[in-house]
């Protein structure tokens, strides 16, 4: 399995906001790491074919996604970085919902509904109004409703923003456990996060892949002088020396 994108360009009238960014996702989890503006949701966003993009080619496993059409909806989970939430259906009733857009066959939309309820803690809520969960639930009726049809692309836009440290650490750790045979992008600013689970590590800036690699060989490109507030380096270091001011080149 196989995400290949090519020299993708996106522009907003003069504003670059995708610069001829090249990468290929195999399965696994890829954390992207930017800062704000740097391009990560216009990536997602063409990714996922709600963006038209102004130069470049997009293709799973050879084939152009925009020629994929349905079948690529389908292999396709898209967790969106703004909440447009339906604060008064139920989660389920949300869940069908979801399930209706992305076409999922009329006889197994009650099974999947299950299983991705299960999969996100939340079957003993089902019946109550999305109004009435708390940042955390509804983060997480958001993974479910991204993981209907079981996606082979996971497409996550800040997950766990807004979400305390122990809610943030359990949806990461269900994002963890999704990753088996799939491609996970998973965009975020908590750089411990994407340290604990990620198994790449990009590096977005104005618009253009900077660097990437696992962590270890991203702290180990630091230069010997540069230095932390604490002693040992991490992937903060990382994010902090290419990303953290505009003076390196
Ligand atoms: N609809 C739009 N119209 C005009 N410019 C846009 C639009 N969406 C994004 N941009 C610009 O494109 C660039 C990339 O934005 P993008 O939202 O992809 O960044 P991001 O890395 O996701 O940032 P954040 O961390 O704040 O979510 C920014 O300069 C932004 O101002
Ligand atoms: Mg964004």
């Amino acid at each position: 399995m196989e995400l290949k994108l090519s020299e993708v360009t996106k522009k907003y009238g003069e504003q670059v906001a995708l610069d001829k960014f090249s990468f290929s996702f195999c399965p696994g989890i890829y954390g992207i790491l930017g800062a704000n503006g740097a391009g990560k949701s216009t990536m997602m966003n063409l990714i996922t074919d709600n963006l038209k993009r102004d130069g470049g080619s997009i293709t799973f496993d050879g084939e152009d996604i925009k020629e994929m059409g349905t079948s690529y909806r389908r292999i396709l989970g898209y967790m969106t970085q703004q909440q447009g939430f339906y604060e008064g259906m139920t989660a389920e009733s949300f869940l069908v919902y979801m399930a209706r857009l992305k076409e999922i066959p009329r006889k197994a939309v009650k099974k999947e509904i299950d299983r991705v309820l299960e999969m996100t803690n939340l079957a003993d809520v089902r019946h109550k109004k999305i109004g009435s969960f708390s940042g955390g639930m509804k983060q997480r009726v958001l993974l479910a409703q991204a993981l209907l049809g079981d996606p082979k692309v996971l497409i996550l836009d800040e997950p766990t923003a807004g979400l305390d440290p122990k809610e943030r650490a359990r949806l990461r750790d269900h994002i963890y456990q999704l990753s088996k045979d799939r491609i996970v992008l998973l965009a975020t600013h908590i750089v411990s996060d994407i340290e604990a689970i990620a198994d790449s590590i990009l590096l977005l800036r104005q618009g253009k892949l900077l660097r990437s690699g696992t962590t270890e060989e991203l702290i180990s490109s630091l230069p010997p002088d540069w230095t932390p507030v604490i002693h040992s380096l991490s992937l903060e270091d990382v994010y902090l020396y290419y990303l953290g001011d505009d003076s390196y080149e």
